[in-house]
């Protein structure tokens, strides 16, 4: 049977491979883009070898696409304002700007949630895990584990709609066949038993302290401002412009379609981009982080407990669930 704690991924999207195809800016977006299922390494395929059966499996997965922090979303408004406030023409890919709005409507809603691309790509899992697995037949109590968070916990539902397709009876929750057990991130470190264990250790806290990624963005990002401010008349982009319309690429990509931002950059821009992700999770949350494997563990060490225990557990006590074999 399925273990699906619904938890953290810290680094979770993987790089597509170059295809000789004009580079497609969604791929190099790290976690600013839409998901997309990374290529399948040394040629291995995901499907289940024709002579074994599957009978656990465990995801770690944490939220689908969502509205931008309200940090990020901060410097969406200040671009906003600058495009808005000045006496400026703007002309080639630049165009638009003049009459572009940020894709935010709903503001005190909004930043952090999820979007409706994340809805669907969680939506989308559940019903390709189903069909990957065939698990859990009518009557069965599917588990998933969620951390707090509200984009988390809706996650985790459009993900048993998608596996379980009928029965999430959202104003009966006795009759769900798919179980939500949600856990409170630790506030103040005070307790260790959550699935952000990130939040129960206050040296991780600081996350990236390299500052690398920022030295690298420093290194490329002028020079992008520079190239495409001969596009403008009465108005002059600077880095901090720069690094905001290569993050609106991916988010508007996802909340509403629009990728006017992903055609203005160059494939060298883009590469720089992805590359300052790159050492922003390798150095904060991936093994340039010695922390990482600290935080890390507590997640290995449940899904281990899970796959010994194995898929005929009948405790039902949180931890696991049992298998249907009919
Ligand atoms: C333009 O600038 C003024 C003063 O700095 C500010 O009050 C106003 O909100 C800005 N306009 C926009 C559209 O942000
Ligand atoms: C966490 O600690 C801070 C600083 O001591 C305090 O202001 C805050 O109220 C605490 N939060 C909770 C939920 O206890
Ligand atoms: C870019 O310009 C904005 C104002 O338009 C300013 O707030 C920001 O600090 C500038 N960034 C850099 C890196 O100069
Ligand atoms: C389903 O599982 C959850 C926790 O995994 C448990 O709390 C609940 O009692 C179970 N419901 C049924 C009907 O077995």
């Amino acid at each position: 049977m399925v273990a699906l704690p619904i938890t953290v991924v810290v680094a979770a999207l993987a790089l597509a491979g170059t295809s000789g195809a004009r580079l497609n800016p969604l791929h190099h977006s790290g976690a600013a883009s839409p998901y997309f299922d990374a290529p399948s390494q040394f040629g291995i395929s995901p499907a289940t070898p024709p002579q074994c059966v599957v009978d656990q499996a465990a995801y770690i997965v944490r939220h689908g696409s969502r509205f931008p922090e309200p940090g990020s979303f901060a410097g969406w408004q200040a671009l906003f304002a600058k495009l808005q406030n000045a006496s400026y023409t703007a002309r080639g890919p630049l165009a638009f700007l003049p009459s572009w709005v940020p894709p935010v409507d709903d503001i005190p809603h909004e930043p952090l949630f999820l979007s409706s691309t994340g809805a669907n790509e969680a939506f989308s899992l559940g019903a390709q895990l189903r069909k990957r697995y065939r698990f859990a037949p009518g009557g069965d109590n599917l588990t998933v584990w969620a951390a707090g968070q509200q984009r988390v916990i809706d996650t985790a539902n459009y993900f048993l709609q998608g596996y379980l397709s009928q029965g999430n009876y959202m104003t009966e929750p006795g009759k769900n066949r798919g179980t939500i057990v949600a856990m409170p991130d630790s506030v103040n470190y005070t307790f260790a038993d959550s699935l952000t264990p990130s939040t129960g250790c206050p040296a991780y806290s600081s996350g990236d302290t390299s500052s690398k990624a920022n030295v690298y963005r420093a290194a490329y990002q002028p020079a992008v401002a520079d190239r495409l401010n001969q596009y403008l008349h009465g108005l002059a982009l600077n880095a901090s412009d720069i690094a905001v319309m290569q993050d609106l690429c991916g988010f508007q990509a996802e909340i509403d379609g629009d990728i006017r931002f992903c055609d203005i950059f160059a494939e060298s821009e883009w590469l720089d981009y992805e590359y300052a992700h790159d050492l922003n999770y390798y150095y904060g949350s991936g093994p340039g982080n010695p922390l990482s494997a600290t935080v890390g563990y507590p997640w290995l060490q449940a899904v281990t407990e899970l796959f010994l225990h194995g898929p005929d557990n009948t405790e039902n006590d949180g931890d696991n669930f049992v298998p249907s074999t009919h």
